[in-house]
């Protein structure tokens, strides 16, 4: 269930009284002195402003890779109210828990932060700076939704200025943290019109939406296919077919919506639930989405489906399926293999299954399909332009009513939570038949 707060759009919440919502609205550390000394207590205080408007601030950390219960640290630090020439002072309103987020600090993703370097400008060593960590350390996190608090000498207002939402504009920005000091602000983050949004939409918007939008876009023209076969003697019943696996993932339900939209039909392939009632369920909730035709993976992998894909939904594979979209490997991704049409291609852009594939031998070359490997984040450096205007569509979509938030599974994260909870939510990420991605949302910070 989404928290109260967080659901509240940008307009509900600037509506809202600042008294009844301080801590999200605005972070404004008291500069007035008491004029009598407050009397002495045995209970400890704790001061969100340190003194001379010192903003307190936790990070998520890690200095070594491992399990994130293993390696993971709750780290203390203070942020100075003299920000440097370029920067501005975040405070975090929501960030999710991406499988990709575990995979680095367990050392396995692609992009792996250097502990070893020696260059003081390298980003482990700037967060030991920033953070005043003993050693090199990386914050976890790629995706959030930030408010400006405080902007530094030399912001140009117009790009930046307080109250303003932003989410960071490329990877490895550490979003697992109450406050973010960031340098080179205007170049780092993506403002955000948050008029009719929430937190948790616009914390969400860069990674699972930008990612289903590229592969549906970028590997086989599939809308301008099915134009022209709309204008053939032997017009199709639908728009182009697209198969995927993991397909109640973030990924996976973007991608049947945005297909929905832009008039494509899907076979979605999802894990059995336990009950029949839990995967009747799910099905419907695809559905409810968008998708065409929703299978569970023991269809999927049965003998039968080749001829149910060719006699329920392909008209004999007039219609065939021309792009597959494999986050999952292993027997999926063969089986995708064989439901791929001629000149087919198959996108693998995950391994949840954590299992290779055989590569096929026999429907590569007879079906002369293609393969494919998607990685966001370096589409994202060839395209920094392209990335901001996708997701601008994509927020205006969400606007309109047209793109639904995945489901997600929030985790308060107040100033007393505990180094415990916090790690336990990012463990759990990986571990499947979730209600929902793990999220943060920040409360009382
Ligand atoms: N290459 C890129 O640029 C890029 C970008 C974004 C995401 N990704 C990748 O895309 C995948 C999905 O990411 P997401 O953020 O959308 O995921 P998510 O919302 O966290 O959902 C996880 C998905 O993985 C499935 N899953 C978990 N364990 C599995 C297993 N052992 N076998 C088969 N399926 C399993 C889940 O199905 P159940 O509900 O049945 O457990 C669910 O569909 C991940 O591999 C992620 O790294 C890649």
């Amino acid at each position: 269930m989404a928290s109260p707060i967080l659901n509240l759009t940008r307009g509900q919440l600037a509506r809202s009284s600042r008294g009844c919502l301080p801590a999200l609205l605005t972070h404004t550390p008291s500069t007035t002195l008491p004029t009598t000394p407050p009397p002495l207590t045995l209970t400890p205080r704790r001061f969100k402003s340190g003194p001379y408007g010192y903003t307190q601030s936790k990070a998520l950390v890690f200095t070594r890779f491992g399990e994130p219960a293993d390696v993971l640290h709750l780290h203390t630090h203070s942020i100075s109210p003299t920000l440097p020439q370029g920067a501005v002072l975040l405070r975090t309103l929501a960030a999710p828990v991406n499988p990709a987020d575990v995979n680095t600090i367990q050392g396995t993703y692609g992009a792996r932060p250097d502990f070893a370097s020696q260059d003081p400008n390298s980003p482990t060593n700037k967060t030991r700076l920033l953070l005043g960590t003993p050693e090199p350390a990386a914050v976890p996190g790629n995706e959030g939704c930030f408010e400006v608090t405080a902007v530094g000498p030399g912001v140009d207002a117009g790009k930046l200025k307080r109250g303003n939402w932003v989410i960071p504009a490329g990877p490895g920005f550490g979003t697992f943290r109450t406050h973010a000091l960031v340098e080179d602000a205007v170049g780092r983050l993506v403002k955000v019109d948050g008029t009719g949004l929430s937190p948790v939409q616009v914390a969400t918007v860069s990674v699972n939406p930008c990612s289903a939008y590229r592969m549906l876009r970028d590997y086989v023209d599939l809308v301008g296919e099915s134009v022209r076969r709309f204008a053939s003697a032997d017009p199709p019943r639908g728009g182009m077919w697209f198969i995927q696996n993991g397909a109640n993932s973030g990924v996976g339900r973007a991608a049947i919506q945005l297909g929905r939209l832009w008039g494509l039909r899907s076979i979605n392939v999802v894990r059995e639930r336990e009950t029949v009632e839990e995967t009747e369920g799910l099905k419907a909730e695809l559905k409810e989405l968008g998708a065409d035709v929703v299978v569970t993976e023991k269809e999927f992998l049965d003998r039968s489906f080749g001829a149910r894909l060719k006699e329920e939904w392909t008209r004999g594979g007039r219609e065939p399926v021309l792009l597959g979209l494999n986050c999952v490997g292993g027997q999926s991704a063969s089986a995708m293999v064989k439901a791929l049409g001629p000149r087919g291609c198959m996108v693998t852009y995950g391994g949840m299954s954590r299992q290779s594939f055989p590569f096929p031998t026999g429907p590569a070359i007879f079906k002369r399909l293609r393969f494919e490997g998607f990685w966001l984040t370096e589409w994202g450096k060839e395209n920094p332009e392209e990335k901001r205007r996708m997701i601008n569509e994509i927020l205006d979509l969400m606007r309109q009513g047209k793109f639904k938030q995945m489901p997600v599974q929030e985790v308060k994260w107040d100033w007393d939570t505990e180094e415990q909870v916090l790690k336990d939510a990012i463990q759990g990420t990986l571990a499947g038949f979730r209600s929902g991605k793990g999220l943060f949302v920040f409360g009382d910070t």
